[in-house]
């Protein structure tokens, strides 16, 4: 979904930047970035350039390696994105924390801003039988709440799908993120491990374009 959405709004542009703010260890700037690359050998021009930043060095470290095309950087959003104003054309941003001035400032007039992050039913019913957090209701119009003062709202997108992962995955998927620090591995693999789980995927991917 990302590299569809990366695709279609740097179509016109030639060796595009595409910035992941709060990248981790770059899996999805990687994919993105790879897609871009074989649209772009249509093109003349050196190709897409992908910069993801990340407060961890230990994730950094990975994300330099992700993919050639990648370059990282050790920043934290809060205190501003080391990076020239209007010098990237599209600002993606998954499950990490978000930074509007910031990502304003550096995306070019008419550059995009994607925002990922899971939809209400994400990741159940794991997430109810594990006593995961249930994700706050009106997240939607938080977003464009906390992103008006510098981007208008554009399109949404989605995945919603099932997917069928082992016990010991969906223990790690209870644990992982803002529920992990709630929740006791051993009773999650007690309840979970060695029986496969239905798990809904359903992730949300919002573009906003900066406002003139
Ligand atoms: C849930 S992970 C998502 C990583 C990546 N976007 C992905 O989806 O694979 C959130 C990431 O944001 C990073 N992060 C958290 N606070 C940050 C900050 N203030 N500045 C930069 N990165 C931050 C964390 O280190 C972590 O790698």
């Amino acid at each position: 979904m990302l590299a569809g959405i990366a695709d279609d709004v740097t179509r016109s542009v030639v060796d595009p930047v595409i910035v992941e703010a709060g990248a981790g260890t770059g899996f999805y700037l990687a994919r993105v970035l790879a897609g871009l690359r074989a649209a772009s050998l249509r093109m003349a021009g050196t190709g897409p350039l992908g910069i993801g930043t990340e407060i961890s060095v230990a994730a950094a470290r990975r994300l330099a390696k992700c993919s050639p095309d990648v370059a990282a950087l050790v920043a934290d959003t809060w205190d501003g994105l080391p990076l020239a104003d209007s010098s990237v054309n599209l600002v993606q941003v998954v499950f990490a924390p978000r930074n509007a001035a910031e990502f304003a400032r550096v995306l070019v007039p008419g550059g995009t801003l994607v925002v990922a992050g899971p939809g209400e039913r994400h990741l159940e019913p794991l997430r109810t039988e594990a006593g995961m957090l249930t994700p706050e209701a009106g997240k939607a119009d938080r977003l464009e709440a906390g992103l008006a003062e510098y981007f208008t709202p554009g399109v949404l997108h989605e995945v919603d799908t099932i997917v069928t992962v082992p016990g010991s995955i969906a223990v790690d998927l209870a644990l992982m993120g803002p529920s992990g620090v709630h929740l006791d591995r051993t009773d999650l693999e007690r309840e979970f491990d060695g029986r496969e789980q239905h798990v809904r995927l359903h992730i949300e991917a919002r573009t906003f374009h900066p406002v003139i």
